[in-house]
């Protein structure tokens, strides 16, 4: 009989630790301490012959031991443990891996199974050389990630399938709340998010067809953002995953921007990422998936606070974005502006562009000539392009880049995308920009970077808090 031991079964656990007393000491503090750890044991009349140790690792699996007592070897009894963790192990791992001694006979067996050495280490056991064996697996487990976002004014679930296909997204926006006060005012947008929560849930459950219990996990924005909005979708998360013991995964709202990419086109790398927000304005290299290195970022205003700003100043209603944009399509740059921080560096800074458009606004009304407010907007977007592909094009040449991305609400920007589009096709680099519904603030965003956070091993316990200025690190 093949069984698994049970942290409780303390009557198995003795008799594994008696039967293999050579090498096994504590399997109880173990089996307590190693959440990720498993014995599986063979026996015969009510005494343990054999036993397997793994552990499993999120989409991984190790074996750290693997014996069958002297006399009851070449029985056939290996060959079954091992039949039996592999079969388990189906569709949960993308691979077992183990390292064993070269000149064991297991060697052979693992071999029989499809291990295939990818490392020998030399000298690693005293004097006899190692292998580091592995067997790749057919890991066919569709994970569904439930995410949430709340860090601003929008409330957003959404359901994403293996952090690449979107099933559902439901999006509560705001913005005709805060519309008539210039910006997000933080104690309004804390309280819609409190009436909204369970609504919105409902509503993309509904629209996936799917009840909780299809969830695997849940992901929520934890900073960075506005504090107050930021603790509802916590809040929310952590009940969810409590009620329905889901792992709780942390996800960094701007990395979840990022992660947008990945809903259009799985991302390759190393990719360069251009962070244009509300918020923010970053350049951020990945080398591999879920490794994000800062090169540079706004020293003062970011660049959609900028374009918000400006707005303000021609007569656009908050958030100013996207009609700037619009305006900026039917004028000509015949206003001078100065290229903020055009320096070598890898940062940006537009509270003086900023300046700069009020200052001529005022000069131009006190010389009581008319603004050309399209032009304005052309010869303001213009320049806003030209910093960014500036520093984007440095980062190009120092660094070697496969794909560029964009993310966050400015990437909705039409005169940003169509010159990188022109920069990535000259320079022979691929390029996604996120979907325009999902430029600005959605839980797709946060679902789909859930799914490769958890894969990175970060899972919150319920000590998570919000962090309103969290740092991408
Ligand atoms: O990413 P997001 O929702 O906010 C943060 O997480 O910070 O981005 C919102 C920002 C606003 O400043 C809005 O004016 C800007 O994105 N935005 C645009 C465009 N669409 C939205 N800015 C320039 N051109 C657009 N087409
Ligand atoms: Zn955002």
């Amino acid at each position: 009989m093949i069984k698994e031991v049970e942290k409780k079964d303390l009557k198995l656990i003795k008799e594994l630790e008696d039967a293999f007393s050579f090498i096994l000491n504590n399997v109880v503090e173990s089996l307590n301490n190693n959440p990720f750890t498993h014995y599986i044991v063979y026996i015969i009349n009510s005494k343990i012959v054999g036993y397997i140790n793994y552990d499993l690792i999120y989409d991984r699996a190790e074996i750290c031991n693997f014996n069958v007592l002297e006399n009851y070897q070449n029985k056939g009894i290996g060959t079954k443990l091992l039949q039996y963790v592999i079969d388990n192990l189906n569709n949960k791992v993308d691979n077992i891996t183990l390292e064993v001694k070269i000149d064991n006979k297991a060697v052979n067996l693992y071999k029989k199974f499809g291990f295939k050495t990818v490392a020998k280490r030399n000298n690693y056991y005293n004097g006899t050389d190692g292998l580091l064996m592995e067997r790749k697996m057919m890991n066919m487990k569709d994970i569904y990630v439930l995410g949430i976002e709340s860090s601003c004014d929008e409330t957003s679930f959404s359901i994403v399938k293996n952090g690449l296909v979107e099933i559902a997204t439901v999006i509560s926006s705001q913005i005709d709340i805060h519309k008539d006060y210039g910006g997000v005012v933080p104690e309004i947008a804390s309280r819609n998010h409190v009436k909204n929560v369970t609504f919105v849930l409902d509503e993309c459950l509904k629209k996936a067809n799917m009840k909780m219990d299809d969830i695997d996990m849940i992901a929520v924005s934890y900073g960075p953002g506005l504090i107050g909005s930021l603790l509802v979708g916590l809040e929310t998360a952590k009940t969810l995953s409590w009620l329905y013991n889901k792992p709780l995964i942390p996800v960094n709202h701007i990395k979840g921007h990022i992660y947008a990419n990945n809903l259009v086109k799985k991302m390759e790398f190393p990719l360069l990422a251009l962070v244009i927000s509300g918020g923010h304005t970053e350049l951020i290299y990945m080398e591999k998936d879920y490794s994000f290195k800062k090169l540079g970022s706004t020293l003062d205003d970011a660049v959609g606070e900028c374009f918000d700003k400006v707005g303000k100043i021609i007569g656009v209603p908050y958030p100013a974005g996207p009609m700037v944009d619009e305006m900026a399509h039917q004028g000509r740059c015949t206003y001078k502006l100065p290229i903020p921080l055009n320096d070598n560096s890898y940062n940006f800074s537009f509270s003086g562009l900023k300046s700069a458009v009020i200052n001529l606004v005022h000069n131009e009304k006190v010389r009581k000539n008319e603004i050309n407010k399209e032009d304005l907007a052309a010869s303001f977007q213009n320049v806003v392009v030209d910093v960014l592909a500036k520093k984007t094009l440095k980062a190009f040449d120092e660094l070697n880049i496969k794909n560029f991305v964009m993310a966050g609400g400015v990437s909705a920007n039409r005169g940003i995308r169509e010159r990188f589009e022109l920069i990535c096709k000259s320079r022979g680099i691929n390029y996604t920009f996120p979907e325009i519904k999902y430029c600005t603030d959605n839980a797709a965003m946060i679902a789909a970077a859930g799914y490769f956070a958890y894969k990175n091993g970060e899972i919150a316990d319920f000590t998570l808090n919000a962090v309103s200025n969290l740092d991408i690190g």
